[in-house]
């Protein structure tokens, strides 16, 4: 199709008018970096104004499960839509947000039992923060204001969430306006020293978390984690005995374990919850993304009994929760999770992504021996490896080269969309994806590796 009778060009301009994308130097829009304007989407796939096909290796930031456009979740929000749209939470109720709550408060780890909602990733972490901080302080310790966490790690870009996150990408400049938190090392498996293995790395990284916990237990409200991968990290990953070894020390030292399953829950891991691997349940566990399999924005924080019970008191004590968002618990947004959810009632997701997940992982082999790729790793459904320079060295491209991007682009000719952090490249399509599709975008991928290197 020529420039002029392209149906992507004015909607690109008309959007650069206007629009201001996140997660984007806009300057570069469009001649570094293509603007697409996407129509409509269709299972694994999405489709541009032109009709050009792209396969969504990334699930649109992680988070769609069964496709675009699915019919079975299309169709529960126009129900829901057609017959309530919205209602304030604060002294009122519906039916799905309280299925809702009754359904995640069945298939969590167990002792969850309470749901409180938000809408995205963010400020369902914000919550976790603030709950756990308010509840040591109505439990007469309000010394403790201090939280820890990992490096590396990433939670979401409002304030609080930015506070506990680890990428100076994202955090540097809004240095002067966050708390510090306590940064304890990672525990990914790339760090290992010579002769230590995944399950060696994490008991050293128990050593540096129980030496912080030693010193700051007393001031601490909580330790927040991204179970077994961090994803914006660089899909960085651990041991699930880090997380066991992390409850016992959080029980040990009587602090909470925020559990941030924002990016991993539902299934991306292998299990429905990455927490089931290391057998715990956190005091508090942060979901959204895949809620809803993608459809829309719906965030929730799950947390126990015993935290719920400390917010109970006198009005005038000042006990309670306050925190409210408008569309806390929207109800189309309720629908649309319940039917996701109902799909993995009905169909063995689990079972047959991990057949797809080993199928990728074969498939992935054949780029283990390239010469600028390093860190071959997987996950469950969450594979990644890093574009490198020198392999032996594992020395990293230098930044303004951008490789990463390179490769971005030319997947995206391709009909790919694989969006590299940084110089690393990972795949975490959606579930509806099939074997040719995998065999296609790690083909494509792998063309994209030689162009960009
Ligand atoms: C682990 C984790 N926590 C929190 C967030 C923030 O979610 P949102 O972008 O919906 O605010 C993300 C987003 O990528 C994430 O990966």
């Amino acid at each position: 199709m020529t420039e002029t009778a392209s149906r992507n060009t004015p909607l690109a301009a008309r959007d650069l008018a206007h629009v201001w994308h996140p997660c984007t130097q806009m300057r570069e829009h469009p001649a570094q970096l293509p603007l697409i304007p996407i129509v409509r989407g269709d299972g694994a796939w999405l489709v541009d104004a032109d009709g050009k096909h792209y396969l969504d290796g990334i699930s649109s930031w992680w988070s769609n499960l069964f496709g675009h456009a699915n019919p079975r979740i299309a169709a529960a929000i126009a129900e829901q839509a057609a017959r309530l749209n919205h209602v304030m939470l604060a002294g009122f109720t519906h039916e799905p947000a309280l299925q809702l709550a009754e359904e995640l408060a069945r298939i969590a780890p167990s002792g969850l039992t309470r749901v409180s909602y938000a809408s995205d990733g963010a400020s369902a972490v914000e919550i976790a923060l603030k709950m756990s901080f308010h509840f040591w302080r109505n439990a007469g310790q309000p010394q403790r204001t201090r939280f820890i966490a990992l490096a590396n790690a990433y939670h979401g870009e409002t304030l609080g969430a930015l506070a506990v996150s680890d990428l100076p990408l994202y955090r540097e400049v809004y240095g002067p306006l966050l708390f510090d938190p306590i940064v304890a090392p990672s525990p990914d498996w790339l760090d290992a020293e010579p002769g230590e293995g995944h399950e060696d790395v994490a008991r050293r990284r128990l050593g540096d978390m129980r030496a912080l916990l030693e010193r700051h237990a007393q001031a601490t409200c909580a330790v927040i984690v991204e179970p077994l991968v961090q994803c914006s990290g660089g899909m960085r990953m651990h041991a699930p005995a880090y997380l066991t070894g992390l409850r016992a020390l959080c029980d040990e030292f009587d602090v909470h374990l925020i559990a941030d399953e924002i990016a991993v829950g539902f299934g991306r891991t292998g299990t429905l919850f990455a927490c089931e691997q290391a057998a715990i349940t956190p005091d508090f566990l942060c979901l959204s993304k895949g809620l809803t399999g993608g459809a829309l924005p719906l965030s929730a924080v799950l947390s126990t009994d015993t935290v719920y019970q400390a917010f109970l008191g006198d009005y005038a004590a000042n006990t309670a929760f306050l925190h409210s968002h408008t569309f806390s618990g929207n109800p189309i947004a309720c629908a649309a999770a319940l039917a996701s959810l109902s799909i993995f009632r009905d169909e063995p997701v689990l079972e047959r992504n991990r057949a797809l997940a080993a199928h990728l992982a074969m498939r992935l082999e054949s780029l283990r021996g390239h010469p600028h790729v390093a860190n071959l790793r997987q996950t469950g459904w969450i594979a990644a490896f890093d574009l490198v320079m020198d392999k032996t060295a594992r020395s990293a491209w230098p930044g303004d080269e951008r490789r990463g991007l390179r490769f971005y682009r030319h997947a995206l000719d391709q009909g790919v969309l694989l969006r590299p952090l940084g110089d690393t490249v990972y795949f975490l399509p959606p579930y509806c994806i099939g074997e040719a599709d995998i065999d296609f975008m790690v083909d494509v991928a792998l063309a994209a590796v030689e162009a960009a290197t």
